[in-house]
């Protein structure tokens, strides 16, 4: 092994959220901001050293004695056990992250890391690439400890440049795998289908504006949510949200979680067409109603993503949105030609899918 460096993109979410772990729709992209990994074989020993630039921070570890963790060092330690697990041989050696994502600005620091790291350690880099987003996914699930879906994994790792992914998390014919019953997606047969669509926007462009208050899956809300979803799915007596077909009779918050569910897989298939059509106006409109869902049925926003979306709509933004997982993080927005967003947001694009360098 010679040295390698490997880039894991973040992602933006157009629209479909909270739906993944509920085996519906979402339509994500990779972008042009990440992390990247150098991984620097070591001549002798059989450690793992690993330093995180952004943060001055180190962590070494014992390959065949690797260990719990938390913070960064649980990504990287629960990458480097799930490569093992899967069968790669994972070599001695040193790693070293930077990156240009914040942490917690809802843009996926953590799939980008988890597909950066794999990519840096794995032997040889043409892998099933959905299989390399299930083992991701099962590093942020039971090494780090956030019950997260497969959206930015996948997004993270099968984005292409230009495109959106249509995401289907439980195409027609197969049986429900990542439901909020089951848990995380298992090595095997279940394939989520994922369809390009190009996403031309024109003179327009999105942006993304952090609202300052940073989120943490592995603890609050979003377990939380996830959890409510289960017991809505006990309630109607069905695998997966996917089967359900209206909220009635269901105890509140429930009935509202479900309505949230139900009505964003709709919008999904509704942003894909007004993309087809080069709608944009309405691509706008759903992006405002599915924030519009997220604060008041799903109960994801916080004040700090409320005054973020204001300030984009003041400026003139088409439609606004959190993205991610909610309770903080970053703010998406679609701008008309001629509009100026407001200071600090960025113009995101899609990007190349994670690769070496
Ligand atoms: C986070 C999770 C994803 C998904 C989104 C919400 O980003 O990692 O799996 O559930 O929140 O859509």
């Amino acid at each position: 092994m010679s040295r390698v460096v490997a880039r894991g993109p973040g992602r933006v979410n157009l629209i479909g959220e909270h739906t993944d772990y509920n085996d519906g729709l979402a339509l994500p992209f990779a972008i042009d901001r990440g992390v990247t990994v150098t991984a620097e074989p070591l001549p002798r020993g059989d450690r793992i050293e690993a330093r995180a630039l952004d943060l001055g921070e180190e962590d070494a570890f014992a390959l065949g004695e690797i260990g719990a963790s938390e913070g960064w060092r649980a990504f990287v330690r629960g990458t480097v056990a799930e490569l093992q697990a899967a069968g790669h041989a994972v070599r001695p050696c040193r790693i070293t992250i930077e990156g240009d994502l914040p942490h917690g600005s809802g843009l996926s620091s953590s799939a980008a890391l988890e597909a950066a790291l794999c990519l840096a350690l794995i032997e040889d880099d043409d892998v099933d690439r959905v299989e390399l987003a299930k083992l991701c996914s099962r590093v942020e699930n039971d090494h780090v400890g956030a019950r997260t879906g497969l959206l930015d994994q996948l997004a993270v790792l099968c984005g292409k440049e230009g495109h959106a992914l249509r995401i289907d998390f439980r195409p027609p014919g197969f049986a429900p795998w990542a439901n909020t019953r089951k848990g995380t997606w298992p090595p095997g047969p279940a394939i989520p289908s994922i369809e390009p669509v190009p996403l031309e926007l024109g003179d327009w462009r999105l942006v993304t504006l952090d609202s300052g208050a940073s989120h943490e899956h592995a603890g609050g809300g979003y377990n939380e949510r996830r959890a409510e979803c289960a017991a809505a799915c006990e309630a109607l007596g069905i695998e997966s949200l996917r089967e359900a077909t209206s909220a009635d009779g269901l105890p509140a918050p429930l009935d509202r979680r479900v309505r949230h569910v139900l009505t964003e897989n709709a919008r999904v298939d509704a942003m894909a067409a007004a993309l087809a059509a080069h709608d944009l106006e309405r691509a706008g409109e759903l992006l405002s109603a599915s924030h519009a869902s997220l604060r008041d049925d799903y109960e994801a926003s916080v004040p700090e993503v409320e005054r973020t979306v204001e300030a984009l709509e003041r400026a003139g933004a088409a439609g606004a949105r959190m993205v991610g997982g909610g309770f903080g993080g970053s703010v998406l927005a679609l701008f008309p030609p001629g509009a100026t967003p407001p200071e600090g947001a960025v113009s995101v694009a899609p990007g190349p899918a994670a690769g070496r360098l």
